[in-house]
């Protein structure tokens, strides 16, 4: 496996990374509009609204106005294959909407658009993974949810951020050696804590990647009283900076426990529309992404999640597009990692 220099000279990155157009700024009228479109569809469809935290701010609000769910992955996951409705409209990325089909294959599933995906899992082929797994067979085969479902089919356990500490610990203490994948910062942080023999891929997510640990430094002399907020997909010197570290829902919930008003957030801005809604007295403050002089380029948010829009939601549900398929061969065995995972006790 060779060592990359940065995620962003990938090629396969590079590439999706030019079809992740921002979307156009709408009125708030021409927002209303689109939402009650939505409605009508919805309830026409019998279809429920799902949404990742790092979804636009109007995208959230109606999932939320609407019997629909706003989480993290995991409970994205877990909300869709509950749900009754026939359709699932799954608005964050690509691996998301192939896991609630995965979960509810009787289900359509529907996207804004099939090209929003994730560094992680663009950085992690499956027939390159397949051969990695194959050189290690002694190993147990552990994979972050964002990843394809092809890949998830050659693991043994699926995990996501809010688990994944627990299940590597559930692990290690059976005497198990690990072969991890993609995010090799996920993947340190977990070996820190754990203990756990772990080997690791080389992935890494374009937005958490780019935070910086000095600018974290430097944002505390201003704010000493803050609390620094940290997603574990980050790199090791930013979560040698935080107070907590944790998945998108554990950040979240730190947020209200707190008795601080003040912090400093490591993950991607979108999760600030929930936090503040949930602590409309606090303050949240974006981790810095660029060193003195630099630029950043994501700029703590995904240039994927951005591509989720109100106009490309309703334009699925009209016409159909964006629908997700799995082949169900490759469904029969993905769901053995996922139903583990989804049979683990919540810690
Ligand atoms: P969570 O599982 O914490 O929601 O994270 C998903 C993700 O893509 C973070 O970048
Ligand atoms: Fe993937 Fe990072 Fe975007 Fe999450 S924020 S979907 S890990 S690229």
């Amino acid at each position: 496996m060779s060592k990359m220099t940065s995620v962003y000279d990938q090629l396969l990155v590079r590439e999706h990374l030019a079809h992740a157009s921002q979307p156009e700024v709408l009125s708030e009228a021409e927002t209303a509009r689109l939402q009650q479109s939505l409605i009508e569809q919805m309830q026409a469809r019998q279809a429920v609204l799902i949404a990742h935290y790092y979804t636009p701010p109007e995208i959230q609000a109606l999932a939320e106005a609407t019997g629909g769910f706003v989480g993290d992955s995991l409970e994205m996951a877990r909300f869709g294959a509950r749900h009754e409705a026939k359709t699932l409209l799954v608005a964050g990325v690509r691996f998301m909407g192939e896991t609630a089909k995965m979960l509810s294959p009787e289900k359509t599933v529907l996207m804004p658009t099939l090209e929003a995906t994730c560094s992680l899992d663009l950085g992690c082929p499956a027939d390159e993974f397949s051969r990695f797994c194959d050189q290690h067979p002694e190993r147990k085969v552990v994979v972050y949810a964002n990843t394809s479902a092809a890949v998830k089919a050659r693991a043994d356990w699926v995990v996501t951020s809010s688990i994944a500490k627990a299940v590597i610990e559930h692990l290690a203490a059976q005497g198990e050696s690990i072969l991890w994948a993609p995010d090799q910062h996920l993947g340190h942080y977990l070996q820190r804590v754990t203990g756990a023999d772990m080997l690791l891929w080389d992935g890494a997510c374009i937005v958490h990647e780019e935070f910086k640990a000095q600018g974290i430094r430097d944002l505390k002399k201003v704010y000493p009283d803050a609390v620094v907020l940290v997603h574990p997909e980050s790199p090791a010197a930013v979560v040698d900076e935080a107070d907590v570290i944790g998945s998108t829902s554990q950040l979240l919930a730190a947020a209200g426990e707190r008795p601080q008003t003040t912090f400093i957030v490591a993950t991607d801005r979108g999760i600030f529309y929930k936090m503040q809604q949930q602590n409309p007295d606090k303050r949240f403050i974006e981790a810095p992404t660029a060193g003195d002089g630099a630029t950043c380029r994501s700029c703590a948010h995904c240039p994927w999640m951005a591509m989720n829009s109100l106009k490309q939601l309703l334009k699925g549900l009209e016409s159909g597009q964006g629908e997700i398929h799995v082949p169900p061969r490759l469904i029969e065995r993905a769901m053995i990692p996922l139903q583990r995972m989804l049979d683990f006790p919540v810690p």
